[in-house]
Order: C-alpha cells, then sequence, then structure tokens
C-alpha cells in the first residue's frame, strides 16, 4: 500500500482588535512593564470583543487555511478544534466552526481540549486519521478567548495571556508531510494550573473562582525538563538529529521555556518562530498563530524540517514534526 503522509496545504490566523500593552494592566494590578517583559518576554496580547468567541475567531483563520490550500469547503471530511474556552459546553466550537463555514456534508467536527497542548494532540488525531485513510482533507484551529477565564485582579495570571485563533488544513500525500506526533498526559499534576468549570463549581457549592489557578514556578520547572525530553523522544522516533531541525515553532507561554528548549536543540533564536511578545500565551492558539507567522513571511520553506511542541494544564504536552 502506497504510504499516507499529512500535508500541511494551508495555514491562517486571526488576532482581535484591542491590543492591552503591559502598561494597561498596570494600570489594574501592581506590576510594571519591565518585570512583565523580563520574566516572560511579553509586552502585549489581544483581546477578543463581546461578540468574539472561539468558533468566530477559527472560522476566520480557517478561511485562509483553506484558500490557501485552494480546497473546496465541501471537500474537508473532518473538522477539530483544540479549546479550553469553547463558545458554548455543547455542541462543540468545531460544530459551530463546521456551520459558520457551510459544510453540510456531514463530516465529523469535535473539540479536542488538552489546554495549552491542545493543537499538538488535535494534529496527533487528525494525523492517524489521514494515516489509516479515515480522512483525507482535516481543518484543525486552535482558538482561545483566555481573556475570559482569567482573574484580572491577579497580576501572577493576568499579564500571560491573550485571545486568538490559528488554522491549518492537513491533507493526505504520497510525500512526507507529518513526520511524527508525541503526546502524552500525567493528571498527577492537575492542581498545579487549572480553572474550575463554573457549573460544576456551582453543584458542589464550591467558593472557588472559575479562573485561570496557577502555581507559576512550579509550572515553569516542569515545562522546562518535560519540553527537553520530548525533544529527545521525537527526534529519535524519526532517527532524525537535531541539526535536522530547520525551526522551531514552540507553544508560546514564556520565552526562558522557549530559550531552554531551543538551547537542548542546538538551535538558534533566529531559528525559533515567536510571537510572544505581541501576542502573550494563547493556550492552544498559540502554535498555529506561530506556524501561520512562519508560513506567511517565507521563513518556513518547502522541504524543511518544523519541530512544534507544547506544554499544559493536566500537565499535557507532545509535539509534531513536519517536513513541509
Ligand atoms: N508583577 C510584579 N510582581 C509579580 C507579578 C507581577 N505581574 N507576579 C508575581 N509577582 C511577584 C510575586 O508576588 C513574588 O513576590 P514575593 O517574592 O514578594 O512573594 C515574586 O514576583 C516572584 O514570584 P514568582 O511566581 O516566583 O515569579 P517567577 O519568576 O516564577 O515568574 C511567572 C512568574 C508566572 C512569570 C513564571 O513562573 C512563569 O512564567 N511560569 C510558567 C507559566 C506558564 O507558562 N504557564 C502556562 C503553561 S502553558
Amino acid at each position: 500500500m502506497t504510504p499516507r503522509w499529512s500535508k500541511v496545504a494551508g495555514v491562517g490566523g486571526y488576532l482581535p482588535a484591542e491590543v492591552r500593552s503591559n502598561q494597561d494592566l498596570s494600570a489594574l494590578v501592581d506590576t510594571s512593564d519591565s518585570w512583565i517583559f523580563e520574566r516572560t518576554g511579553i509586552r502585549n496580547r489581544h483581546i477578543a470583543a463581546a461578540d468574539e468567541t472561539a468558533s468566530s475567531m477559527a472560522e476566520i483563520a480557517a478561511r485562509q487555511a483553506l484558500l490557501m490550500a485552494g480546497v473546496a469547503f465541501d471537500q474537508v471530511d473532518l473538522i477539530i478544534v483544540a479549546t479550553g474556552t469553547p463558545d458554548r459546553v455543547y455542541p462543540s466550537a468545531a460544530c459551530l466552526l463546521q456551520q459558520r463555514l457551510g459544510i453540510s456534508s456531514g463530516c465529523p467536527a469535535f473539540d479536542v481540549q488538552a489546554a495549552c497542548s491542545g493543537t499538538v494532540f488535535a494534529l496527533s488525531v487528525a494525523d492517524q486519521f489521514i494515516k489509516t485513510g479515515a480522512a483525507s482533507t482535516v481543518l484543525v484551529a486552535g482558538s482561545e478567548v483566555c481573556s475570559r477565564i482569567v482573574d484580572w485582579t491577579d497580576r501572577s495570571t493576568c499579564i500571560l495571556f491573550g485571545d486568538g485563533a490559528g488554522a491549518v488544513l492537513l491533507t493526505a500525500s504520497e510525500q512526507p508531510g507529518i513526520l511524527t506526533t508525541r503526546i502524552h498526559s500525567d493528571g498527577a499534576f492537575e492542581d498545579l494550573l487549572y480553572c474550575p468549570n463554573p457549573h460544576a463549581a456551582a453543584l458542589a457549592k464550591q467558593a472557588e473562582a472559575a479562573y485561570i489557578h496557577m502555581r507559576g514556578n512550579e509550572v515553569f520547572k516542569m515545562a522546562v525538563n518535560t519540553l527537553g525530553r520530548i525533544v529527545d523522544e521525537t527526534l529519535e522516533a524519526c532517527g532524525l538529529q537535531q541539526t535536522d531541525v530547520d525551526w522551531l515553532v514552540p507553544h508560546q507561554a514564556n520565552i526562558r521555556i522557549i530559550a531552554a528548549t531551543a538551547k537542548k536543540l542546538g538551535l538558534s533564536m533566529e531559528q525559533v518562530i515567536l510571537t510572544l511578545e505581541n501576542q502573550g500565551n494563547t493556550s492552544s492558539a498559540s502554535l498555529l498563530l506561530a506556524l501561520n507567522q512562519g508560513v506567511r513571511d517565507g521563513r518556513i520553506q518547502p522541504g524543511q524540517i518544523v519541530l512544534m511542541e507544547a506544554f499544559g494544564a493536566g500537565f499535557t504536552w507532545g509535539s509534531a514534526l513536519v517536513r513541509f
């Protein structure tokens, strides 16, 4: 049987118009531009308007990806949205995206929730569908309105997050595309980074606010160590060396975490696609927003090898190694 690979055929991205700077945040909480930038590498983040949702932002990114791929909407035979901030508890953001795009073929559409690692989990699922022949044209989006689950009075978390959406269109190919995906979870660390479900909390009469709760320092250390290991695991799975990687496209959480992963790979920071400074941590959207930037500005070229990696609540972590 001819091997089937998942090839990246199109990318897209969307950021809401409103920009909230570190300066703006210093009017809300006791912080400063220099503290935030030095500790995180973030200066600005985009904030969704009241009428914007995970599916509305994903729609804009998805339309761009479909246009770049030159694929008709009715050819899409699977839609996966990675999000921790869906429009509704149900239907999924993926069903709402399907409706917004007018795809009435009955193709499956579902969400994947793996916090900031959501996109690598979604890419892994999409890749399995394509490899087995269960799907041929898969739309994957990562979309988040983190601003609605952030406590804007908590300086240790509100400085980090932003809103946005990214999308990628994968098509079946006889030429190598996604070389491997590696995904992992360990629920033992669930209390280091979490957001309560307001409905469940109300039922349980819990007093805890339905915002992001994080023990940042512990998350930081776990992220650095875990991402170092996933890099080795990913290259080993494909029999490749560090020097084979042309670009690192990381989840954008903290510049110091990203720099540690780049160092581990022996890559210079010029080989890292960064969006962090002006977008902050957009959770599952950040990888695809960075990929969109790297492809559209011409840095990522056909034939090159791109390593994507992410770490998030759960803990969850993973990677996707892709030949463009
Ligand atoms: N402005 C000024 N001071 C702040 C602050 C802010 N926005 N946030 C926290 N501080 C203070 C703390 O209160 C603490 O003060 P204290 O020493 O008087 O108690 C001090 O700064 C150090 O806090 P700490 O949490 O140890 O700082 P840190 O160096 O670990 O940086 C993070 C905090 C959040 C930037 C860092 O831990 C981080 O990025 N962690 C990973 C987060 C992440 O990536 N999460 C998502 C994973 S997908």
